[in-house]
């Protein structure tokens, strides 16, 4: 049973997907204002990249709730063939807010200027800094810095 004395624990799974035809920019946008109020009800945070028609996503958070909302994510026609890169328990979550921050090439940095939950390239490298082994690789790797 878990008390306020009990530490917290936090569930980190990572996945990597392929964006479907019909995962345009503005249309990830839309689903990303929607996946705030979802995440942020749930506790869920995490991060959501993409890089060269890739997808690199880190969901943290309960592990039920993390699981269910993967489970919705996993079958979602708007991407193809996910997989889990990364699965683990820490007492710290890598991402500092509740929701599901957004990141796309550089070319797309001045949408941070329009939605509260964008983050340009050199303020998601930030988050990188909190996140150590694999998932730091391919948040890096994802970012496209060395
Ligand atoms: C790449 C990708 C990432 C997604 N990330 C989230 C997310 O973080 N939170 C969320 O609520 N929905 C996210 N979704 C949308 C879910 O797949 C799903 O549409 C949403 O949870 C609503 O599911 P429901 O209609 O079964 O309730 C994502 C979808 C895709 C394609």
């Amino acid at each position: 049973m878990s008390d306020s004395n009990t530490p917290k624990k936090y569930f980190h799974l990572a996945y990597i997907s392929h964006p479907s035809e019909s995962l345009t920019k503005k249309s990830l946008v839309e689903l990303l204002v929607k996946a705030q109020q979802y995440n942020i009800q749930r506790e869920i945070s995490g991060i959501l990249i993409i890089r060269d028609k890739s997808i690199f996503q880190l969901i943290e958070g309960d592990e039920v709730e993390v699981r269910d909302l993967y489970n919705k994510i996993e079958k979602d026609p708007r991407h193809q063939h996910p997989v889990t890169v990364y699965e683990g328990i820490s007492s710290m979550r890598s991402i500092p807010f509740l929701g599901m921050g957004l990141t796309l090439d550089q070319s797309d940095d001045h949408l941070a200027d329009e939605h509260a939950f964008y983050f340009n390239r050199e303020q998601a490298l930030k988050f990188t800094a909190l996140v150590t082994g694999k998932v730091k690789d391919l948040l890096l790797e994802y970012l496209d810095h060395d």
